[in-house]
Formats: C-alpha cells, structure tokens, sequence
C-alpha cells in the first residue's frame, strides 16, 4: 500500500500518467496527471489509503461523485472519471491552474470588482447544485478554483455529504467541513440546507477583501462560539474602500440565524447584480447618486426614482417662472 503520494508520480493510475503532487486534503491527494492516450491535463483525486481501505468509506465516495457527475454547469469542476487501480481510488477532473486560496495567498486582498465576479460565480453553481437538493457544506477559498478567463468554478461537490453519512453510520469522529467556515447551525449539529453555504460563501468573500476569515482560534470550540454568538468586525474596517453594498452583503451572508440571511442563492446573486449595474453606471455618469440611498440588505428604495423626477420636474418649473417674470 503507498503511503507517500509522491511514490504515485510518475506512474500510471487508471487511463492517466500522474505528473506532480499539487496538494494534500484531509480525505484525498490532489496531483496533476493527464491522460496517457492522448494528453489532456487532468486533476486526479486519489483517496488516502487509510480511506481507501474501508468498503464503507469508499462506497459513499463513489456513490456521491456518480451523483454529482451528472452536474453540467459553468461554476462547477466537471467530474470527467471515478475508478479504482489496483488500491487505488480515484477520480478525474478537469485541471484548473489556479484557486482563490493561492491568489489570496499570492497577490493579498482582492479588488472589489473581483470579489463580486468570483461571488456571481460561485452562487450560481450554488443556486444550481441547491435547486438539485446538494448542499456542498464545504465552501472555502480552497474549493474555489480560478480559469483562465478568471471564472470562478467550485470544486468537491458531494464530497462533504459522503463523509457526513460514514460519519453518522460508522460513529467515527471526524472533522466534516473546515472549521473557519462552519456555520452557526453546522456548529451546533443541526439539519443543514443550502443556506448554510451562503455562510461559508461569506467567510470566503470576507476573506476574500479583507485578507482574514472573520474568526480564528486554534480552539475548535471556541471557533464554532464564535460562529454561533460573535458579531464578525465590520470588512470596512478592515478595508475601507469597498463599497457599502458590498459590505452588506457580506455580513447578510455572515447572519447567525439563516432566517436573517438570502432565502436563496438568487436572492443573493440578484445584488450581486445590483452593484455591478450601478458600478457601471458610476462608469458612466462619474458618480452614483443613490450609492448610499439603500436599505440594509442592500436595496434601493422604489421611490427613489420617482422622486428624483419630481424634483427635477419642481425645479423646471421654478425656472420658468422666474424667466416668466422678467
Ligand atoms: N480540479 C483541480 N484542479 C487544480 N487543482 C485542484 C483541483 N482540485 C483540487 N485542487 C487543489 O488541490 C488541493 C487539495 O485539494 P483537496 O480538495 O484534497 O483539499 P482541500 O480542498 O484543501 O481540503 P479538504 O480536505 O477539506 O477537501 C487544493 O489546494 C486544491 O486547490
Ligand atoms: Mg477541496
């Protein structure tokens, strides 16, 4: 049985030649390898061995990724093969050459432009994979990779939900999900549904402007009472020149009672769209004269327009008048 991943470099596993180990999760390693027949670029999940080696584990892996392989989106990793050499289980995915975890890493806090674009991506795929009845229950900067257009794509979809289930048959002690990124119901065990990614996609974009997820303790218990009981600072005061729209959705995302967060994915993509439109308006006209006529879950009050007409229409007229009287 291997028990170094790089003793699989340079071997064959299944139809594909690995090349280099590109990083270790807490299930599986991740090498780059491609296809030996005709040399696409692949991403290879190989399942740790000690996984591997339980019937029980691998039988809800494989199950999940036969799932989750029927998904056909733009934000979502495709799932190209899952199989099993020898004691080796494995799956297939496309290869993507960047994550949000190493452009953070790289090039610090990102700018807000990005942040909304990566954020647009990434709830669509949640809409999608939601609307299928999946919640991913591990969205992080690790699971958010970056192509070459700069498209967002989310990756381990399924993957959370299998080692959920060996949890609760086995009674194995495990670590499901990434602590920093547990929400306040997934902290105190409950039945999870989509919203529960909406908060981890918060964490994700405040550590996407501000450099820090909101909490951090090496304490696992202390970090989940802070997720289900402290307020998060305030991402302006962390980085000033994002806008307040943005900031607002961002501690929505972070609401301790999912009631208080978006109903939904749409919801959320909706003012994501909100802030785009009035960026380019601010493109246009120079300035956005509403940027901080807006409630807080981010809206623009309906009578805004109307009354800007109004005035405008009560100004003329004074105008025309005062020219009358000369
Ligand atoms: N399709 C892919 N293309 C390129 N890199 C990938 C791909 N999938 C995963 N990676 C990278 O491989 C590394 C390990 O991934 P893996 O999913 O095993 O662990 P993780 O996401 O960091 O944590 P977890 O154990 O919670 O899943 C990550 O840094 C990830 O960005
Ligand atoms: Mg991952």
């Amino acid at each position: 049985m291997t028990l170094d991943p790089q003793q699989l470099v340079g071997s064959s596993v299944g139809s594909y030649t690995v090349e280099r180990l590109i990083g270790e999760g807490a299930f599986a390693w991740v090498f780059k390898a491609h296809r030996t027949d005709n040399g696409t670029a692949v991403a290879l999940k190989v399942l740790r061995p000690v996984y591997a080696g339980d019937p029980q584990f691998e039988a809800r892996f494989r199950n999940e990724f036969e799932v989750t392989s029927d998904f056909n989106h733009p934000n979502i990793v495709r799932i190209l093969d899952v199989g099993r050499d020898g004691e080796t289980t494995y799956f297939a995915m496309d290869y993507y050459p960047d994550s949000l975890a190493g452009r953070l890493q790289r090039d610090g806090p990102l700018k807000e432009e990005a942040v909304v674009d990566l954020a647009r991506g990434v709830a669509d795929a949640l809409g999608f994979a939601h609307d299928a009845g999946i919640v991913h229950r591990d969205i992080k900067v690790d699971n958010i990779l970056i192509a070459e257009d700069g498209r967002a794509l989310v990756a381990d979809f399924g993957i959370a939900r299998a080692v959920a289930g060996y949890v609760s048959a086995t009674g194995q002690s495990m670590t499901i999900g990434t602590p920093h990124y547990l929400s306040p119901e997934q902290a105190q065990g409950r039945e999870l549904d989509g919203r529960s990614d909406l908060y981890a996609l918060g964490v994700t974009l405040y550590k996407a402007v501000t450099g820090n997820v909101p909490f951090s303790s090496t304490d696992w218990f202390e970090l989940a009472r802070m997720h289900v009981e402290d307020p998060p600072e305030a991402p302006r005061k962390l980085r000033p020149d994002i806008s307040g729209r943005l900031e607002r959705i961002i501690l929505r995302l972070l609401a301790k009672h999912r009631d208080d967060r978006y109903p939904s994915a749409a919801h959320l993509i909706a003012e994501l769209d909100e802030i785009k439109s009035a960026a380019r308006s601010t493109e246009t006209f120079g300035l956005d004269p509403a940027a901080d006529c807006v409630r807080v879950d981010g809206t623009r009050p309906k009578w805004l327009l109307p009354l800007a007409a109004v005035l405008l229409v009560v100004m003329v007229a004074i105008v025309v008048v005062l020219l009358g009287r000369r």
